[in-house]
């Protein structure tokens, strides 16, 4: 009441009035500019990570780009790009946005550290294993190498700190990981993994080996388009029917004598196998079993993806931001080489033996045949 002993008492109304009003505003004002603050704060950095340690100050969405750029490019190992390009559901150009997290917790310079990786995706080429690792890093506990490092088999003689340097910073709690799918394949790498650590956990995703096979070949042709034909690279004698297992098209798919190798280093619950095919259909359902073999909470869920029909993929999406979706998809224009159905037979006769061991191995069945 004190402002009304300054006045005239007939404006006492009045004053109170304008008293109110100038208040409203104020507080208008204020909400306003808390909106305002938000919007402009990249909402999407904001995920379970960054809460644990709010950043100094809000870092401007230049800043960050900057981030994501150079630690991008810092990632691009040289001799990975054909590989780590090509696998299965190609990215686009805009990866660089799932880089996002190396930006932010480089930026806070907490407690971080490089470490080794407690978990590799191990393989298989054009199974999906970039799909994967594009959807584990929607994961706030995971951090991830974008290219591929190929250490353990082109790489080794560099040495375990050349490698460890290659990772990204993690808190405590948070797993590091790589993929590099010809580990899988490479007769070495099993026991070069167990002597870095024998509680390595192995993923590797697997595809129909002959969808898989003609994948690889349609690949390397859009590099090479000079190569032999499919089938003339499939067999080494077509009316004997004689299939070219030397060929790595071909090779890649026998999945059940590649992880016998594995299997005299590793026990078989050290290893998750995820299905390419379900990768794709049901993303969320492939990736519940990814956190849980992981000993991961369940943070990427249905809410990360959504179907884009004229694609046929599904694209992932982080929740909380505005952000455009990101769409896994077949570089467009890329097409399927003709091969004639009698070919893809002979090849599903071929593989028959091979995949049936490998459910026995696994205990899956992958339903391929
Ligand atoms: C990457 O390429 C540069 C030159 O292009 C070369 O000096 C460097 O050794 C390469 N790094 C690796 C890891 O191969
Ligand atoms: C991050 O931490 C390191 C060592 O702990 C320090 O040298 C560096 O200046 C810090 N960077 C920032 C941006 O605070
Ligand atoms: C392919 O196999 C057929 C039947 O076994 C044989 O007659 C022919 O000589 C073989 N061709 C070559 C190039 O080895």
């Amino acid at each position: 009441m004190e402002y009304s002993l300054l006045c005239h008492p007939s404006q006492q109304v009045k004053n109170k009035l304008f008293v109110f009003c100038i208040m409203l505003s104020l507080w208008v004002y204020m909400l306003y500019c808390c909106v305002g603050y938000c919007s402009t704060t990249p909402t999407y950095m904001l995920d379970e990570r960054s809460r644990r340690i709010p950043p100094p100050r809000p870092l401007q969405n230049q800043e960050l780009e900057m981030l994501f750029k150079t630690q991008s490019r810092g990632l691009l190992n040289n001799e990975s790009d054909a590989e780590s390009r090509g696998d299965g559901w190609e990215e686009n150009k805009g990866e660089t946005t799932y880089d996002e997290d190396s930006g932010v917790t480089g930026a806070l310079n907490g407690s971080e550290t490089k470490k080794l990786p407690q978990a590799i995706i191990i393989g298989v080429k054009k199974g999906g294993t970039r799909a994967l690792l594009e959807f584990l890093r929607l994961h706030p506990d995971i951090r991830a190498v974008g290219a591929e490092p190929h250490f353990f088999d082109r790489n080794y003689e560099k040495g375990l700190e050349w490698y460890r340097e290659l990772m990204p910073k993690t808190l405590e709690g948070q797993l590091t990981m790589e993929k590099t799918p010809s580990y899988f394949v490479t007769k070495e790498v099993p026991g070069r993994i167990y002597s870095m650590s024998k509680d390595t956990k192995l993923i590797v995703v697997v595809r129909d080996p002959v969808t898989r096979a003609i994948s690889d070949y349609t690949q390397t042709s859009s590099k090479k388009p000079d190569i032999p034909c499919f089938e003339c690279l499939t067999f080494k004698n077509i009316t004997a029917n004689l299939i070219d297992t030397s060929w790595s098209a071909v090779q890649i798919g026998m999945y059940a004598r590649h992880l016998e190798q594995w299997l005299q280093f590793f026990p078989l619950d050290q290893f998750l196998f995820v299905s390419g095919e379900r990768l794709i259909s049901d993303p969320a359902g492939e990736m519940a079993r990814v956190q849980h073999f992981l000993g991961l909470r369940r943070v990427v869920t249905h809410k990360h993806f959504h179907f884009n029909p004229a694609k046929g993929f599904p694209c992932l999406k982080r929740p909380e931001s505005n952000s455009k979706p990101h769409c896994l998809g077949k570089t467009k224009g890329r097409t399927h080489p003709n091969i004639h159905p009698d070919v893809i037979q002979r090849l599903r006769d071929f593989y028959k033996p091979f995949n049936k061991k490998f459910y026995h191995m696994t205990g899956h069945d992958f339903g391929w045949d």
